[in-house]
């Protein structure tokens, strides 16, 4: 099946550009998911062995998940549900509807395998979002939120724009996943210095408290943090509880050709994976099982979910893998994880 994918659709859709492309396989799983018959044959095809993990306290049905980004105006959460993901995570969403950047802002890197994004969050914001879940719910697996900050907010204001994106957003998640790594908004990056990271962190930890649901929190990281950087996110997460994502893009473009260099923007797909690799590592052996850890970053096939898993990831995400190999990729690292007798227990 994946074959026939990259033989036949991927050629085809590889013409166009690709946001082009992204917008219209967006409206299409939106258009497909209110057809019954068409999502059970979907559901047919793509329907992948289970493998339960339960992690943060929450079950899932395996641990292979969208990454964020790919549905971030959580629209066609239904469609993506039935490829057989273990779990979802959407947005990154921001409190009011921002455009992102300029175009052109997504670049395929065809022989690399890599997308570069310099997309800015660009999506319909917080109550946009929240309506299109409040028809999409319940959904066979569980959901995670990316919340981020609007371009126009400043740093100051940060932790109030991420605390009333997540009001706004808290009753449609099971987790929620705080972006301070994309390279796309300015200064987000800066986020992660420890007591701004705390300042960011405690008031929305304290509405979760206050909730009938507490639900789990992680936080997102970059993969071009220093060490000082990440011991300091490790830390936070340990005394107060939160998992961490490892990692969102790079801006480094030291694993692929210099021609790539002029482009702006986080790197993503197979180039990414070494690096992503590196970091998920340190984060594991930092906080050494005490919080949950998901690792993304270059996960193509079955062997490269596996190395994250035997890394000490808990769960991994797919971005650029289904771009590249298509909408049976989680079939197929499933079947993998199972033939190599994966279990949770195992790690
Ligand atoms: C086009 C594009 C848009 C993305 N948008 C987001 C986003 O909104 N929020 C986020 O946390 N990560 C975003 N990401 C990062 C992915 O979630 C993922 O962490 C990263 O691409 C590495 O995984 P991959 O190598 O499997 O693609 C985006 C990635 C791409 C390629």
């Amino acid at each position: 099946m994946g074959f026939l994918y990259r033989k036949l659709i991927r050629s085809l859709l590889f013409n166009f550009n690709p946001e082009t492309v992204h917008d219209a396989v967006i409206r299409a799983a939106r258009a497909a998911q209110g057809l019954e018959a068409l999502n059970s044959v979907v559901r047919l095809m793509a329907r992948a062995k289970d493998l339960p993990v339960t992690v943060a306290g929450i079950k899932f049905r395996n641990p292979v998940g969208l990454a964020a980004g790919f549905d971030k105006n959580c629209e066609a959460a239904r469609f993506l549900a039935g490829l057989g993901f273990g779990f979802l995570e959407l947005g990154t969403v921001t409190l009011r509807p921002q455009p992102g950047n300029p175009k052109p802002r997504l670049f395929r890197l065809r022989d690399d395998k890599a997308i570069i994004n310099r997309m800015g969050f660009n999506n319909a914001g917080a109550w946009e979002a929240a309506k299109s879940l409040e028809r999409l719910l319940p959904l066979p697996v569980p959901v995670g939120i990316s919340v981020g900050k609007n371009a126009d907010c400043s740093m100051e204001d940060a932790p109030k724009n991420y605390l009333e994106t997540l009001k706004v957003m808290y009753e449609f998640g099971d987790y929620f996943a705080v972006n301070i790594s994309s390279p796309n908004t300015l200064q987000l990056r800066s986020l992660h210095g420890g007591d701004k990271l705390r300042r960011l962190l405690e008031p929305m930890l304290d509405f979760a408290a206050g909730q009938k649901r507490t639900k789990p929190f992680f936080v997102k990281i970059a993969p071009d943090l220093d060490d000082a950087g990440l011991e300091g996110a490790a830390a936070l997460a340990v005394e107060k509880g939160f998992g961490l994502i490892a990692t969102n893009t790079t801006v480094s473009r030291s694993s692929v050709p210099v021609y790539w260099s002029g482009y702006e923007g986080g790197l993503s797909g197979r180039p990414l994976r070494e690096l992503s690799n590196a970091v998920l590592a340190k984060t594991a052996a930092l906080v050494k099982g005490r919080v949950p850890v998901i690792g993304s970053g270059g996960v193509f096939d079955g062997p490269t979910a596996l190395e994250k898993l035997k890394l000490g990831a808990d769960l991994v995400q797919v971005y650029s893998g289904l771009v590249y190999e298509g909408p049976f990729i989680v079939k197929d690292i499933l079947e993998y994880l199972h033939r190599r007798g994966w279990s949770p227990s195992a790690r």
